[in-house]
């Protein structure tokens, strides 16, 4: 087993808790890697015959409205408003230059219709699907190969409605892998902020082979019994910033991942450049977790000014004996745990800190 490297800078409870430490940092951001743009052409998804009801089922008008912006090509991209409501839909590609844009009140809420839910190829750098084996359900929304794409607004919310997928898994009834609320793969220059992401089926959100990606002014919910309802798993990704996040789920609340065994080893694409800033948040599971999925190796993370509670263990390196792949120069400082069982741990050695 290689030795794994890594320099890890904790300071705990006591002192942190005195200093306000997000205030000093409140002016530090990575938000720059990706600038926000304005763009002049704007539609909305009630032009597209979008109902926000809660019951009419609104695919065909984001399908439509997406093929519009990406056939008709307006300079600057263009921007799709969802009004206040709620459109409920099955799940939906995005494309290049455009921005979701979500009012105060909207909801894009996921149909449990599960029985006509896509299916795609699984990742390469997992030779399978995460759960089952085969192909996966395609994410809620999703992005393959994609340049220049925001999701923002007035903190609408993009609702998966995962308990019908939650009990299949409970029922061990699953066919498939269950799908992201929201995965990019391949892609660059993606903003996701101003959103609260409720009720994923399985990981929230999930940029994958993407580089240039920014994550700002989110909220995730998922309640704490949710099975492997992850917040943000950077995974085979670089330059990802992930900052001013409050997330409450049912498993690790940011994974930094780089594919698995000898699919992720054979892939070899790293994590590297993750920067993770002002997460507040709980759950029964990691607060900021490198793994378990490290086949490809894990670089330069720097996460700080973390505050944790009602947590299971703070910061966790999950070096699972087998997986391969090297962590180097992972950063953690200035975390305030309340309530944690565990302050940091990995598996090969593991030790208690101070609740
Ligand atoms: C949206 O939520 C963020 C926190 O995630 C907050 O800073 C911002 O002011 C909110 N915006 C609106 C329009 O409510
Ligand atoms: C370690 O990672 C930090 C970012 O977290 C980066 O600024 C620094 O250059 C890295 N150090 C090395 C030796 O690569």
């Amino acid at each position: 087993m290689h030795p794994f490297v890594f320099s890890i800078l904790l300071c705990f409870v006591a002192i942190a808790r005195f200093l306000n430490c997000s205030a000093l940092a409140e002016m530090i951001t990575c938000s720059g890697i990706v600038p926000m743009r304005y763009r002049n052409d704007k539609i909305s998804i009630t032009d597209f015959g979008g109902i926000g009801d809660g019951r009419t089922l609104n695919t065909k008008a984001f399908r439509a409205a997406i093929y519009r912006i990406e056939h008709l090509r307006r300079r600057g991209g263009t921007l799709l408003y969802i009004p206040p409501g709620v459109y409920l839909t099955g799940s939906f590609k995005l494309t290049s230059h455009m921005t979701l844009y979500l009012a105060w009140g909207a909801v894009i809420k996921a149909t449990q219709d599960t029985r006509n839910w896509p299916l795609i190829a699984p990742l390469p750098s997992y030779g399978r699907g995460r759960e089952r084996p085969g192909e996966r359900y395609m994410s809620f929304i999703h992005g393959d190969g994609l340049h220049d794409v925001i999701i923002t607004g007035e903190n609408g919310t993009i609702d998966g409605q995962g308990d019908v997928w939650w009990n299949m898994w409970w029922q061990r009834t699953l066919q498939f892998t269950r799908p992201n609320l929201i995965e990019f793969m391949n892609s660059r220059g993606i903003i996701i902020s101003n959103v609260i992401f409720k009720n994923s089926p399985f990981w929230n959100i999930h940029p994958v082979y993407c580089s240039n990606v920014v994550i700002r002014y989110v909220t995730i919910l998922a309640p704490p019994h949710s099975p492997n309802t992850d917040g943000i798993d950077p995974d085979s990704s670089s330059h990802v910033c992930i900052e001013d996040l409050y997330i409450s789920t049912g498993d690790d609340l940011i994974a930094v991942k780089s594919g698995w065994d000898e699919y992720g080893i054979a892939y070899g694409r790293p994590s590297n450049g993750i920067t993770i800033r002002r997460i507040t948040g709980s759950s029964p599971f990691s607060g900021i977790a490198v793994g378990s999925e490290t086949s490809g190796g894990i670089e330069n993370v720097l996460a700080e000014h973390i505050n944790l509670y009602n947590m299971g263990v703070g910061i966790h390196l999950k070096t699972n004996i087998g997986r391969g792949g090297v962590i180097k120069n992972i950063t953690v400082s200035n975390c305030v745990y309340g309530k944690c069982e565990e302050g940091y741990k990995d598996c090969r050695r593991c030790w208690r800190s101070s609740r």
